[in-house]
């Protein structure tokens, strides 16, 4: 489950892809394959997917979030290879395909968690602890802000949302909470938010470090992981992506799923076992892996991350 901000460059900028190296292994992109990133992100595995599958190859890429888009295209650019860049949702991922005439693909990788760019913009405000507005949208050209859900959500529809999409011990009193708040006046900003959950929560000396050597986990940390995930209906799209998944992968084309959300991995581990009991993967990962003891001290969001995989059938099931 990922609770802390899941930034995927180190204070320095450098832009690290998470479980870059079983990616490369898991996927094997070689010269002429199409592949698709689904979340494209500033391309950091896309770029290293389009080295490898050369001048004759192509990889499409999708991001939700447009404003990833240029960063990404550059980096894509520099490669010198052909790609198509989507401002797109990968639910959508069929039709952006037949857009370019293409039917199947060889490679397909979804890494799910938020990029670095979208959780620094406080005007994004998906970060507890930096004042913006309560935004959340990955696509800010569509769809309901937290702001917007937070001020007609109904108490009981919220209690579910911080259970199950937040796991929050408190959803509970921070539900009622939130209610109470709103009858005063809308609840606008993070800090907003942030206030209103540390109190409910008797939290408001939270501290990132109690003593020195422990980390505690801050009090909006859950409840902002479920309004991003409600606002971004981000299971709904993964269920669709998994669905469309098998149809799309070539006879023996791979697909590679990293999640930092356990509601999000049931979902890959489920499909994945139904596919391969009706025979239309060939293989899928018995265990999810995790990111390498020297990559998690090298980087701390790689510590949540879960990664999946399925190779698709040779040949149809009957
Ligand atoms: C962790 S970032 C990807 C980072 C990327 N792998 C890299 O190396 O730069 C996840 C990206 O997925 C995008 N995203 C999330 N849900 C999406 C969806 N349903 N369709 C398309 N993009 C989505 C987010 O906007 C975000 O930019």
């Amino acid at each position: 489950m990922q609770h802390s901000r899941r930034r995927r460059s180190t204070p320095h900028g450098e832009h690290r892809p998470v479980l870059l190296q079983e990616i490369l292994r898991i996927l094997e992109p070689r010269h002429g394959m199409t592949v698709v990133d689904c979340t494209v992100g500033w391309a950091g595995h896309a770029a290293e997917l389009l080295t490898r599958v050369g001048p004759t190859g192509l990889l499409v890429g999708l991001d939700m979030d447009a404003e990833n888009l240029p960063k990404a295209r550059e980096r894509l650019a520099a490669v010198g290879h052909p790609f198509h860049l989507h401002h797109a949702n990968f639910a959508g991922l069929e039709q952006i395909l037949a857009g370019h005439g293409l039917t199947h693909v060889d490679a397909i990788l979804a890494d799910l968690g938020m990029s670095s760019m979208q959780v620094d913009d406080v005007q994004r405000g998906f970060f507890y602890v930096r004042e913006g507005p309560l935004d959340m949208r990955m696509d800010r050209s569509r769809g309901r802000t937290a702001a917007q859900i937070l001020a007609t959500i109904d108490r009981l529809a919220l209690i579910d949302c911080l259970q199950e999409l937040g796991d929050e011990p408190h959803a509970e009193s921070i539900a009622q909470a939130i209610v109470h708040a709103r009858e005063a006046s809308p609840i606008e900003t993070t800090a907003d938010l942030t206030r209103i959950i540390q109190d409910a929560t008797k939290q408001a000396t939270w501290r990132l470090h109690p003593t020195p050597g422990k980390w505690n986990l801050h009090p909006a940390a859950r409840t902002f992981q479920a309004l991003r995930i409600l606002v971004n209906r981000e299971l709904a799209n993964l269920e669709h992506l998994l669905r469309i998944v098998p149809q799309i992968l070539q006879p023996g084309g791979r697909v590679a799923i990293i999640t930092f959300h356990s509601g999000e991995d049931r979902l890959v581990k489920a499909s994945f076992r139904e596919h391969l009991a009706s025979g239309r993967y060939a293989e899928i990962s018995p265990d999810p892996l995790r990111a390498s003891y020297d990559e998690r001290t090298r980087n701390p969001r790689a510590r949540s991350a879960k990664l999946r995989f399925a190779r698709s059938a040779t040949q149809s099931p009957q």
